[in-house]
């Protein structure tokens, strides 16, 4: 249907959908209303590309297609859509310019109700556009429309319209598949869409329901709708098939359903072909690129892993470990996108941050980017914070297990992110920590991880404690053999000079009080005994200063610490893989974990 489009041009339509998924569990991909320049969209594709665009325009200001999209799968460049139940608005590509998780808004509160779109049930859903903004509101049938939005996105359509538009919509199938229907929709240029008779609407046929009887007029319709989703799907198998053909990414039926599961095309051309101009960091089997993603344009770090003996039992847990560790949000967190596998390569895609790692920053500093003491505090700050949610605030315990200057990155505001996962181990909030061996990296491994393989949050925050040591003397954990910055802190505390070990390039711009708390801090965290190390959420209290830091007299017990690093250092070479120590990763898994077969 052509709607004419004035300077002023504005719309407001409102309809009902339901999505049927095929009995076999979740289905795909959604649907979209569009306005379009034309009825057909040429050589457009299945699946997450919803029958509008395909990889060669996706993104192009040419195609003049603005979309609503109704997704219940994510995957379209993984990242941007991160919840497979989710509304977007759609400008030109299938990479949402915002997107929200399926859900209204309860009146008078700001509390959400989640919505599932493809329960089957109805659900009516308003897009009003009037020259400003664009708002999108969804809502089960049996309720009024709530008066907030889901998405209120202040956009000017004018660039992005023709002046001759079609209005309606595009539904897609692939892999999984579902039924799309729309059964009562109306539309108009000129103020609100009229409102729908929803008593007069049909029910979406399911399968397990009897259906009720329908009068001929809905029969008509529901024949129209399916015919019209049979031709659909004739066309879209087509694609499918046309796709499979063409496309030089054999997946295994596990892969097709990681969301974040990236093309490695798109990761090819983002990294310019893995061009050695574009390494940003080598370490172990792995390097790692800096990328722009041809989709969005995001800068992205994607850590290339050479296998050398590739498992894919061992590659599924990883990838499931992926799929979770994918959802971790926090501030002080590097964010893991995704993941591609290509024969024996191994593709992680992590955001990328500009001013590289703690550890170059520390021991290798450009001229003039010496960091000061501000700055490090709120490094250290920022360490906690990201260690913390790992800890305490997620749904699990994540355990780091890797935590070292060189995995911590530093953004653009000198805010720390703390990277590389890929030694976490999931569990569940309350068992027992599992025995595995010894991973991490020397001059941070506790002893009692050396001698019994245990690692777990009082094992991270030993590592935490020599970060921060290393970060205020700008010494590094381990020198030599005979170097180990913990015991050589801990002389200078004994001699009553603690402040003595201070880095030389940091200037009189120190708050003595901040320095000598953090000094102190370390040696409790990286203290032998773990039942003295305080938790991640007293840390973070003593750092912001809720909480007095309580001495610690009884020095002796680190007196068996030449023992004990002597034996750690052994536990250490005979993993001879665990290496990492010198690696400047940006970040993922190290190749000592792959190999190992997970
Ligand atoms: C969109 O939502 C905002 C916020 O609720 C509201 O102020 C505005 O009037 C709405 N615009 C339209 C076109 O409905």
């Amino acid at each position: 249907m052509p709607g004419d489009k004035s300077s002023s041009f504005s719309f407001s339509t409102t309809f009902v959908l339901a999505i049927v998924p095929s009995s076999s569990g979740r289905g795909g991909y959604g649907l979209a209303f569009t306005l379009s320049p034309s009825k057909q969209f040429h050589g457009a594709v299945a699946e997450h590309y919803m029958g509008i665009f395909n990889p060669e325009n996706d993104g192009s200001p040419s195609n003049h297609i603005f979309a609503v999209e109704f997704d219940t799968v994510n995957g379209h460049n993984e990242g941007a859509d991160s919840d497979g139940n989710h509304v977007g608005i759609n400008i030109n590509s299938m990479d949402s310019t915002v997107s929200r998780p399926a859900a209204y808004f309860i009146d008078n509160t700001e509390e959400m109700e989640e919505l599932v779109l493809e329960s089957g049930d109805r659900i009516q859903a308003w897009i009003e556009y009037d020259g400003n903004f664009v708002n999108v509101t969804i809502c089960p049938l049996n309720i009024n429309k709530p008066s907030k939005p889901l998405i209120s996105y202040p956009i000017d359509l004018a660039p992005f319209v023709q002046n001759t538009t079609y209005v309606g919509f595009s539904a897609s199938t692939g892999v999984k598949t579902s039924s799309h229907f729309i059964l009562g929709w109306s539309f108009s240029t000129n103020g609100t869409a009229p409102v729908l008779d929803i008593s007069a609407l049909p029910m979406a046929p399911s399968k397990e329901k009897n259906r009720p009887s329908y009068d001929h007029r809905v029969i008509g319709l529901i024949a129209a709708l399916s015919t019209v989703t049979v031709l659909l799907l004739g066309i879209l198998i087509c694609f499918t098939l046309y796709k499979r053909n063409v496309k030089s990414e054999n997946l295994e039926d596990w892969e097709l359903d990681c969301p974040h599961r990236f093309r490695y095309k798109d990761l090819h051309a983002a990294t310019k072909g893995f061009k050695q101009s574009e390494i940003i960091g080598v370490g172990g089997f792995a390097a790692v690129y800096k990328g722009v993603l041809p989709t969005t344009g995001t800068e992205v770090a994607v850590k290339k892993i050479t296998q050398t003996q590739s498992s894919i039992q061992g590659l599924r847990e990883f990838v499931a470990e992926i799929e979770s560790l994918g959802r971790l949000r926090h501030k002080n967190l590097v964010y893991l996108q995704g993941w591609c596998k290509k024969k024996n390569d191994l593709l992680l895609i992590y955001d990328y941050i500009p001013n590289g790692s703690l550890y170059s920053l520390l021991f290798d500093p450009k001229q003039g980017s010496v960091l000061n003491w501000r700055q490090r505090f709120n490094i250290i700050k920022g360490i906690a914070a990201g260690l913390l949610y790992l800890h305490e605030e997620w749904e699990l315990v994540v355990v780091h297990r890797d935590v070292k200057s060189s995995n911590v990155l530093i953004d653009a505001d000198m805010n720390a992110r703390l990277g590389d996962f890929g030694l976490a181990r999931l569990y569940d909030h309350g068992t027992d920590w599992h025995t595995t061996n010894v991973v991490g990296t020397i001059g941070y491994i506790a002893p009692e991880l050396a001698r019994n393989g245990q690692a777990s949050t009082s094992s991270d925050v030993f590592a935490f404690g020599v970060l921060l040591l290393e970060i205020v003397s700008g010494r590094k954990p381990v020198d030599s053999r005979n170097f180990f910055l913990v015991d050589w802190v801990i002389e200078w505390h004994q001699k009553g000079r603690i402040l003595d070990v201070m880095d030389t390039k940091l200037n009189s711009s120190c708050v003595v009080e901040e320095v000598k708390l953090v000094l102190l801090l370390g040696l409790h965290c990286s203290h032998p005994k773990p039942e003295i190390r305080p938790s991640m959420r007293r840390i973070v209290r003593y750092l912001n200063g809720d909480e007095h830091l309580p001495s610690i007299d009884n020095w002796d017990s680190f007196d068996s610490r030449d023992g004990m690093y002597a034996m750690f250092l052994e536990t250490i070479s005979s993993h001879s893989t665990t290496k990492s120590y010198r690696s400047s990763s940006t970040g993922g898994i190290s190749s000592t974990s792959m190999n190992r077969g997970r």
